[in-house]
């Protein structure tokens, strides 16, 4: 049972806002349950790009725990938005986080997951993982066309390892870029924004207090251009907003 303590939506823009990261990923884990589900009595394929950091590993522990039985994963392709360039066993991994608290408790094909292999030169990789969506996930306008794409925010309004002011990353057309991160170094492996922004449904996660002030920024800002959060923009899909009342606390309409 969820418990939703706001739900706002526009044409294209939807917003869920849940009591705590525990309720923000049970909302979000029947929801994707259920597309998985709709989508299965379709007979339609998906291909989700996951996200990585600390926010989703409660949204993964939910999905093995509660909906490992009830979901038909073989409908699913598994991709990453981003990945550290680090071994799958790293903790840096966000590989490895999802393999730990989800993929190990749920059926599916090794087959299905496709990882980006933190572990190899960056620049072959991105070029590797590029061909391999090439092949697997359809194309449209140019760029391929991911059913969900997962994002966390970063306190900076960086996506994925889109970071702001990096120019390369953001104005590349490419499907996959190396990025590095603006204070560690870490060097990383990205989806690109014309790769997020075409996809079918683009899902936010974000918990905690330490976001409410870049969610507001965003949110409340239709010209926050200059993070790269503010550039998400779908090209025919829609953005959701999956929030705890932490992250959200500062939402001017919704405080
Ligand atoms: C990564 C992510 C990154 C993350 C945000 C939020 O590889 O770290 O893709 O974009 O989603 O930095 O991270 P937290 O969930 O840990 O706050």
């Amino acid at each position: 049972m969820t418990e939703l303590f706001a739900n706002f939506n526009s044409m294209d823009r939807i917003i869920k806002i849940s009591n705590n990261i525990m309720a923000l990923s049970h909302e979000v884990a029947a929801d994707l349950s259920a597309i998985i589900n709709n989508a299965v009595r379709r007979s339609h394929h998906l291909n989700i790009a996951l996200s990585g950091g600390n926010t989703p590993r409660t949204f993964y522990s939910v999905l093995g725990t509660h909906y490992a039985l009830s979901t038909e994963w073989k409908a699913v392709d598994f991709f990453w938005s981003d990945e550290r360039c680090v071994p799958p066993g790293d903790r840096e991994s966000n590989y490895r986080v999802a393999r730990e608290h989800f993929f190990e408790r749920i059926k599916i094909q090794a087959g299905k997951i496709h990882r980006i292999r933190g572990e190899d030169d960056p620049q072959t990789e991105a070029i590797r993982y590029s061909e391999l969506i090439k092949k697997k996930v359809p194309f449209r306008f140019g760029f391929p066309v991911f059913d969900i794409v997962f994002l966390g925010l970063g306190t900076d309004g960086h996506i994925a390892s889109i970071f702001p002011g990096d120019e390369k990353v953001l104005s590349s057309v490419r499907t996959c870029e190396v990025a590095v991160h603006p204070e560690t170094g870490q060097k990383r492996i990205t989806l690109t924004l014309p790769v997020i922004n075409n996809a079918e449904r683009i899902i936010f996660l974000v918990s905690g207090k330490d976001k409410a002030e870049i969610v507001a920024e965003i949110l409340n800002n239709p010209d926050a251009k200059h993070y790269p959060a503010g550039m998400v923009n779908p090209h025919f899909g829609k953005i959701y907003w999956y929030m705890d009342l932490d992250a959200a606390s500062l939402l001017s309409q919704y405080a």
